[in-house]
C-alpha cells in the first residue's frame, strides 16, 4: 500500500490508486471460496476512474495530443468526468463533460463543484428516467462530437482511448496481484468501456494464465455474450451499454454473467448492511455476479471483484431508500 506517512504530495492527482482490498467474509458466510473486494471509492472521486482521468491526460500530455490551455472534453456517466475534473482542475486544463440527463443528480453536481462545465443531454423519447440506454448515450455522442469541434479541444475518449486500458493493466492489475500474493482464481468486472475488464485481464492472465476472466453484463441486455436485448433500459449506472467494446479483447473472456437490476441492488445493499461497504449498482452487480458464480460455476473459488463507486452518487436514487 502507499505510504502517506512520510510525505507531502505535491496535488491530489497523486493519491489516485493504490485502493485497498478487503475479504467479504460476511457476504460469503456459508458458501465455499473467497471474494476479494477492491475499493474503488478510496479514490478522490469516488470511483475507479480516476484511475484512467489521470493515465489519460498524461498520456495525451506526452503524446502533444493535449496542448497547455486546450479544453478537455468527454461524454460521462459522471465518474470519468469527476476524475477528469479532478486532474484538469490540478493541471490547470478546463474540463466540459457531456452527460446524459438520466444519470443521477449528484453526479453533476460534483462535476460542477470541482470546475467542470456540464453539459446536460436530454434522453430519448423511448428511455425511461433514471435509466440510460445505448440509444442516450448515442444522443450524448453527438452532442459531445459537436463541442469537441466547436472549441477545438481533446477528447478523451474513455471507449477506446489506449489511457483507459494502460491504467488498469499497469496499476489495478498489478495491485491486485500483489495484494492477494497472487493467490486468487478468478476476476470478474461489470463492463462499461470495458477498460477495467481489459486492461485487468491481460496483465493477470500474463501473470498468471490459469486465471478466468468473467465480463458481466445487464440480464437484458447481453450483448458482448451475443444473447439476444430484450431490454436495453436498465438500472446499473456506468456501464452495459449495449455496444460492442472497442478495448476488449474477446480471447480473454472466460465467459459472460448476467446480473439483473434487483440482483445487483439486493448485492448492493447487502455489501453496505453486512460488509460497510457502501457503493453503488455496478458494484452490486460484481457482488452479485461473484455470489452466483461461488454457488454455481466456481464453487470453492478466490473471487477478485472491484467496488467501483460510492454510494453517496447514488443518494437521490431509490438504492437505500
Ligand atoms: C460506476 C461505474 N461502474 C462501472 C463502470 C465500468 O467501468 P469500465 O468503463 O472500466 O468498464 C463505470 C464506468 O464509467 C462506472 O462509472
Amino acid at each position: 500500500m502507499r505510504d502517506y506517512n512520510h510525505s507531502i504530495l505535491e496535488g491530489v492527482h497523486l493519491t489516485i490508486g493504490q485502493t485497498p482490498m478487503v475479504r467479504l467474509s460476511r457476504l460469503t458466510r456459508g458458501l465455499a471460496g473467497d471474494i476479494y473486494a477492491k475499493l474503488e471509492y478510496f479514490n478522490p472521486g469516488f470511483s475507479k476512474k480516476d484511475r484512467i482521468a489521470l493515465k489519460i491526460v498524461e498520456i495525451a500530455e506526452q503524446d502533444g495530443s493535449l496542448l497547455p490551455g486546450q479544453t478537455v472534453v468527454e461524454l460521462t456517466s459522471g465518474n470519468t468526468g469527476t476524475g477528469l475534473a479532478i486532474v484538469c482542475a490540478v493541471k490547470g486544463y478546463k474540463f466540459v463533460a457531456v452527460m446524459s440527463r438520466g444519470n443521477s443528480v449528484e453526479r453533476a453536481r460534483m462535476m460542477k463543484a470541482l470546475g467542470a462545465e456540464v453539459v446536460l443531454v436530454d434522453q430519448a423519447p423511448s428511455s425511461v428516467p433514471g435509466q440510460v440506454s445505448g440509444e442516450d448515450i448515442a444522443l450524448v455522442e453527438q452532442e459531445t462530437e459537436r463541442i469537441v469541434l466547436e472549441r477545438g479541444a481533446f477528447r478523451a475518449h474513455q471507449f477506446q482511448h489506449p489511457g483507459s486500458l494502460l491504467a488498469h493493466e499497469e496499476h489495478t492489475a498489478e495491485e491486485i496481484w500483489s495484494q492477494t500474493g497472487g493467490e486468487f482464481d478468478v476476476f470478474l468486472d461489470f463492463a462499461g468501456s470495458g477498460g477495467t475488464f481489459a486492461g485487468c485481464a491481460k496483465r493477470l492472465r500474463e501473470l498468471n494464465p490459469a486465471i478466468r476472466c468473467y465480463l458481466v453484463e445487464p440480464a437484458g441486455a447481453p450483448k458482448l455474450a451475443g444473447g439476444s436485448v430484450t431490454n436495453p433500459n436498465h438500472r446499473l449506472q456506468g456501464g452495459g451499454y449495449n455496444m460492442e467494446l472497442p478495448l476488449v479483447d474477446r480471447s480473454l473472456i472466460t465467459g459472460f454473467l448476467t446480473v439483473d437490476d434487483e440482483e445487483a441492488m439486493e448485492a448492493a445493499r447487502r455489501l453496505a448492511r453486512e460488509e460497510g461497504i457502501f457503493a453503488g449498482f455496478s458494484s452490486g452487480a460484481n457482488a452479485a455476479a461473484a455470489l452466483k458464480l461461488l454457488r454455481e460455476r466456481e464453487k470453492g473459488a478466490r473471487i477478485v471483484m472491484s467496488v467501483n463507486d460510492s454510494g453517496l452518487k447514488y443518494l437521490s436514487t431509490d438504492l437505500y431508500e
